[in-house]
């Protein structure tokens, strides 16, 4: 039998617990649209609860959350401001553009924490007729491109400030936002507080197979449900994964700090290889970004040099690629990885 990889590529990779495949079994289900559904109601309900707003809707992926997310904020032709590396921006081909009208106005800022400056700064004058309106800020926490930055309560307070003052819809992509409030020790809704709308996902670091929710108020998500439909995201007997994101709810988050631990150890290890650079400070959950430098070439050659040693990590520039740690790696993973990268470096 050949060993299995260890794949650091994502925390999507997960394969679904015993227990959320027996949940799946035995769910009990109904016709969703109709809004029939037991157990999609229980999570939408629980979810609520622990993102502390008035309502969620269970939706098939965060992309979907996002994007339905924006189309209920926002009128088509005004502007929306996000972070120049979020996944809203960068990984959801131009969604908000082709399915609803809206301008994304990205603004670069380390490690993914925009300040309330930034942001005023490109808020549009009502005065002048001509600009775009700008009607959203979205925020991400935490930030996937920067390595699963956390994003605490002191930087976003004054950016929800502005946009308060603003008059601008705040919508959070909290794909991992448990992992910023496993990281932080807080509450997922202290977190979630202040937004306008929420997404988060089930099916990452908490190991569903599938599914995302929005939480938002009750209007917000009436509206939500309908925009839902109009993107082809009315599911029928969804109970079936609802069941298993309901186990991911409520057994997987207390799990998360060994994730964080284990990718701190990941990024020890390979801060001591020649030419890695990464510093462990950074990471502060389970999303490792690497940069080479000097010799070690570009980055697709490195991953292909790690999947021959049986080690899975994806490029994510040039000269950089991503790790990221889940409940599928474990120590032994970590030693083979670091393995791996001294035996490339050694030339082995
Ligand atoms: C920060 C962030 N937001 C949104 C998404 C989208 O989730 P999905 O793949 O379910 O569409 C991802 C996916 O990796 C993500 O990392």
């Amino acid at each position: 039998m050949t060993t299995p990889a260890s794949d650091f590529r994502s925390d999507t990779v997960t394969k679904p617990t015993a227990k959320m495949r027996r949940a799946m079994a035995e769910a009990e289900v109904g016709d969703d649209v109709y809004g029939e559904d037991p157990t999609v109601r229980r999570l939408e309900e629980r979810t609520a609860e622990v993102l502390g707003h008035e309502a969620a809707l269970f939706v098939p992926t965060g992309s979907m959350g996002n994007q339905l997310s924006l189309r209920v904020h926002a009128r088509s032709g005004t502007e929306v401001i996000l972070e120049g590396k979020s996944h809203i921006f960068h990984y959801e081909m131009a969604g908000m553009a082709a399915l609803s009208g809206l301008l994304p106005r990205p603004i670069d800022a380390p490690r993914g924490r925009m300040t309330a400056e930034q942001v005023a700064a490109w808020i549009r004058p009502e005065a002048v007729y001509y600009l775009p309106r700008t009607s959203v800020l979205a925020l991400e926490n935490t930030h996937n491109f920067a390595g699963g930055a956390v994003m605490p309560r002191p930087v976003i307070d004054p950016l929800l400030a502005l946009a308060k003052e603003k008059g601008l819809a705040t919508h959070l992509d909290g794909a991992r936002l448990w992992n910023a409030a496993a990281a932080l020790g807080v509450p997922e809704a202290s977190l979630a507080a202040g937004f306008d709308s929420v997404m988060t996902c089930f099916s990452k670091g908490l190991r569903a197979p599938v599914g995302s929710a929005v939480a938002g108020s009750k209007a917000f998500i009436a509206e939500a449900r309908r925009v839902r439909k109009l993107f082809g995201g009315g599911m029928r007997q969804a109970g079936v994964i609802a069941a298993a994101a309901l186990v991911a709810l409520e057994d997987e988050r207390a799990r998360l700090p060994e994730d964080h631990a284990r990718a701190k150890k990941l990024a020890e290890g390979l801060a001591g290889i020649r030419g890695l650079r990464i510093d462990p400070a950074d990471v502060e959950t389970n999303i490792l970004m690497i940069f080479l430098e000097g010799d070690w070439g570009d980055s697709a050659g490195v991953v292909a040099k790690l999947q021959s040693r049986g080690v899975l990590a994806g490029a994510a520039g040039p000269s950089s690629f991503r790790m990221v740690t889940h409940a599928d790696v474990g120590d032994p993973d970590v030693e083979r990885a670091l393995r791996a990268f001294e035996g490339i470096r050694a030339g082995r």
